[in-house]
């Protein structure tokens, strides 16, 4: 069975998330995670790439999620080459004690898309980690080097990710959501769907996370199947390490 399309290039609408791939503690709060072996990630991924899905969602700060994803593109390169490849940048991990630093001047910029190119082959997506930390989005240079490298090809498209209502809101009063995708959060979506309305209007390409993280009162297969059923959600991550094809079978066509 196929999975249901987003509105955005006729792409599958399910996407999925990298985090715990490359050894980043994956919930943020789990004591217990280990780090994959790499058959546990061609596992996933080849699960990921026989589901259709596309969009495959990493990070620099997502530890050494690109460098798996580079394996596994040189052992598939079809799937590398249909695949709509998005990643951040502004967030620098320690992999022996998670901790994260926000940094974005313009040498980051130039030094982290160069190393995500290098792993990745190509940037579909390259969004602003944290952008309201460092005020990245108002910074002229960036704004100048951003241009540089769509002018020639560096990357496809801008985005933003930014989990919290409040960033949201902070950045919309100031006028600074000039790039193209925003990512957010289920628990925008859900508290807060005036501003994923508001992003929809101002023409914006939305993409929700976290839609499984512990819910009492809604079930993953009634988040899934809802903002699926959403046109002005045009992506949604998953990124489970368990719960793979329950998920993509909440996300297929009936
Ligand atoms: N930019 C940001 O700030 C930001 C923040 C968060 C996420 N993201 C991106 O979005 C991706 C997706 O977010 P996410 O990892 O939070 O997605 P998710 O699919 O909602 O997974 C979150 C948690 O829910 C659990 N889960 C998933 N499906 C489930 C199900 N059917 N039943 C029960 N539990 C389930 C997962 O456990 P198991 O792993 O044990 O299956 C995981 O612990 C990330 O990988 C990342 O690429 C970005």
């Amino acid at each position: 069975m196929s999975l249901i399309k987003s509105s955005y290039m006729g792409l599958p609408k399910l996407g999925f998330g990298t985090i715990w791939i490359g050894g980043r503690r994956w919930p943020v709060n789990n004591a217990s995670y280990v780090r994959p072996g790499r058959e546990e990630v061609t596992r996933a991924l080849d699960t990921v790439a026989r589901a259709g899905i596309r969009m495959i969602d990493t990070a620099h700060g997502y530890c050494d999620a690109e460098f798996e994803l580079k394996e596994y593109f040189k052992a598939n390169p079809g799937f590398a080459a249909s695949s709509f490849i998005t990643t951040k940048l502004g967030e620098w991990v320690n992999p022996d004690t998670y901790e994260s630093v926000a940094q974005c001047s313009e040498r980051d910029l130039y030094r982290s898309v160069m190393m995500s190119l290098h792993y990745l082959g190509r940037i579909d997506v390259l969004y602003f980690h944290k952008p309201l930390d460092q005020d990245v989005l108002a910074n002229a240079g960036i704004r100048e080097t951003i241009e540089w490298m769509l002018l020639n090809g560096f990357i496809m498209n801008c985005g933003l990710s930014a989990s919290k209502a409040e960033v949201l809101e902070t950045l919309m009063s100031r006028g600074l959501i000039w790039p193209y995708f925003v990512q957010t959060s289920y628990d925008v979506y859900s508290d807060r769907y005036d501003l994923i309305e508001r992003l929809y209007d101002m023409g914006k390409k939305i993409v929700i996370n976290g839609p499984s993280r512990l819910r009492k009162e809604e079930t993953p297969e009634a988040i899934f199947k809802k903002l699926m059923a959403n046109p002005k959600v045009h992506f949604v991550l998953t990124g489970t390490r368990h719960h793979l094809d329950e998920n993509i079978g909440y996300c297929q066509e009936t």
